[in-house]
């Protein structure tokens, strides 16, 4: 598939106005994706668990902008922000650029006025990033609209079968932030094209497609929010480093390599391997922005402590509990079903102090997106 598939056909409806909801979760990815070429196409392929509570509910409205009375109304996109009930204006120009950018395979946007509704289920600033969440959802609000639009028949030649529907809410997510792309199935999402895994691709996530071991079944993912403060370097700022980084190229290398493992670890269900593989490419991430020009920390003492104490942890008991971070100081927890007692209460008694105000979250991993009617 290129770029053009995504190009639907003259819409054939006519729709004055509608409403469309859709429920996206965030997601964290096992082998990361940092650095990225023209059009948000990743250096390397990616992996993540898709997460069940932390997510983005966005209902969009849509009404038909009147052309006699407003003749430049297509000049412009039309669109209001309201983020818990309130009107906000500051995510206005991250979606005013997401607009121009999928404009060309959304050509219904500057017809219509819409009023985009969203909350997250996590709280307001609590360093998690709604940016995969909120941007998933929001391309499957528009593709809803499409499909409306396109009163059943054939997009660009191609049927809207879901298959087609959930690619196109994918590409136009990643449009909007590359690691959205990966929130819209689950419990696995590959993004970028490898050769091991069979229908990946630059341009979308795909839902992992092989055997996964049962002890990866409702892996938990408990989130420690060491630091909710901005972060002082944006991931549009880190992925952009990588251009010219001296150890990008064996960065990505490394990064297709560990695409290979993780696809037998998960089959054969080796948590050894996977612990490894899973911290080493969270360290791995980081290590990149240390050794940027200009470089940054995003980990904090407490990120520190909290690595220090589960290694410490998983010697003292033989536990299988690993961490991975994202584009943050915070910190995943991730462990098999099967230790979720005994690992919470060793983060209850050793590791809430570490977060601020004690704050952590219990999440699990998930199966993507739904249509909420
Ligand atoms: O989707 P972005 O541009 O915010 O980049 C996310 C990058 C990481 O979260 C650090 C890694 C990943 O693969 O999600």
């Amino acid at each position: 598939m290129t770029e053009r598939h995504f190009i639907p056909k003259p819409y054939s409806a006519n729709v004055e106005s509608g409403t469309f909801s859709w429920s996206s979760p965030s997601n964290i990815a096992l082998v990361k994706y940092w650095g990225k070429k023209k059009n948000q196409i990743p250096e390397n392929p990616s992996i993540s668990f898709t997460l069940n509570q932390c997510k983005t509910i966005t209902k969009l409205s849509f009404s038909k902008k009147d052309l006699s009375t407003a003749l430049k109304a297509t000049d412009d996109f039309s669109f209001e922000v309201f983020l818990d009930g309130q009107k906000s204006d500051a995510f206005k120009p991250k979606i005013q650029t997401f607009f121009e950018r999928v404009e060309v395979y959304l050509p219904f946007l500057k017809s219509y006025h819409f009023k985009i509704e969203t909350e997250n289920t996590f709280p307001h600033s609590s360093g998690i990033a709604s940016s995969a969440s909120g941007m998933s959802a929001l391309a499957l609000c528009l593709m809803s609209v499409e499909q409306r639009l396109l009163g059943g028949v054939e997009a660009s030649g191609i049927e809207m079968t879901d298959d087609y529907f959930n690619k196109k809410a994918s590409f136009l997510a990643r449009l909007g932030s590359g690691s959205a792309c990966r929130s819209l199935e689950g419990p696995l999402v590959v993004w970028g094209e490898h050769g091991s895994v069979e229908g990946s691709s630059d341009l979308f996530g795909v839902k992992y497609p092989y055997k996964v071991h049962d002890h990866f079944k409702n892996y938990q993912d408990t989130i420690l929010l060491v630091d909710k403060g901005e972060k002082q370097v944006s991931s549009t700022v880190g992925h952009n480093l990588m251009h010219g980084h001296p150890f990008a190229q064996e960065r990505f290398k490394q990064a297709n390599k560990n695409i290979s493992e993780i696809k037998s670890i998960l089959e054969t269900g080796d948590l050894d391997a996977f612990v490894k593989l899973v911290e080493s490419e969270a360290l791995t991430l980081h290590a990149m922005m240390m050794t940027s020009m200009p470089y940054f920390i995003l980990m904090k003492p407490n990120t520190l402590q909290i690595i220090n104490k589960i290694w410490a942890y998983r010697n003292e008991t033989g536990s299988k509990v690993c961490f991975t971070l994202d584009a943050g100081a915070n910190v995943h927890v991730l462990y098999p079903e099967n230790e979720a007692e005994n690992v919470l209460k060793f983060i209850k008694n050793e590791l809430v102090a570490y977060c601020q105000n004690g704050h952590y979250i219990c999440d699990v991993i998930g199966l993507g997106a739904e249509n909420i009617l």
